[in-house]
């Protein structure tokens, strides 16, 4: 499900501010990634990396503890942005996170460059591992 040209702006806009936090002076790749919550509110992250570089962390997965740790589990869209010539999906460690919270969502990817890709979560992680696996999705929502 599309959602209206106006949250799209806002998501894109959080994500493109969000990006010039990132902490990347390793790989020099900044992303801004931004959660459009069911209830309205966005939430944004950016890549956090670390001398000790398995330590880094996604942009996506930044938003998601945001939106979790403000008491938000329950999702629209998520936004990608990259200051690149094409659109970044998110990695498979990040499908894996967004999926536990938004396995339906529409995630849309925005760069510098007039290309963007929109597809869904399912899309992106077919037949994933999930909560549905262990028959108590309800805890997310408790
Ligand atoms: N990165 C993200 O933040 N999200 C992705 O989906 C792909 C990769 C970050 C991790 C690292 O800081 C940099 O981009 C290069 O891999």
């Amino acid at each position: 499900m599309s959602i209206p040209e106006s949250q799209r702006d806002a998501l894109r806009q959080a994500a493109i501010d969000i990006s010039q936090k990132a902490w990347c002076p390793y790989s020099g790749f900044a992303v801004g990634a931004a959660l459009l919550a069911v209830d309205g509110r966005i939430f944004s992250g950016c890549n956090v990396e670390n001398a000790s570089y398995g330590l880094t962390v996604c942009a996506e997965r930044n938003a998601i503890g945001q939106a979790v740790a403000a008491g938000c589990r329950e999702f629209q869209a998520l936004l990608i942005f990259t200051a690149t010539q094409q659109p970044t999906t998110p990695c498979g460690a990040c499908r894996q996170v967004i999926t536990e919270f938004a396995p339906d969502i529409d995630v849309i990817s925005v760069c510098d460059g007039p290309n963007e890709i929109q597809v869904s979560m399912r899309e992106l992680l077919p037949r994933s591992f999930g909560p549905h696996n262990f028959d108590q999705t309800s805890r997310l929502t408790e």
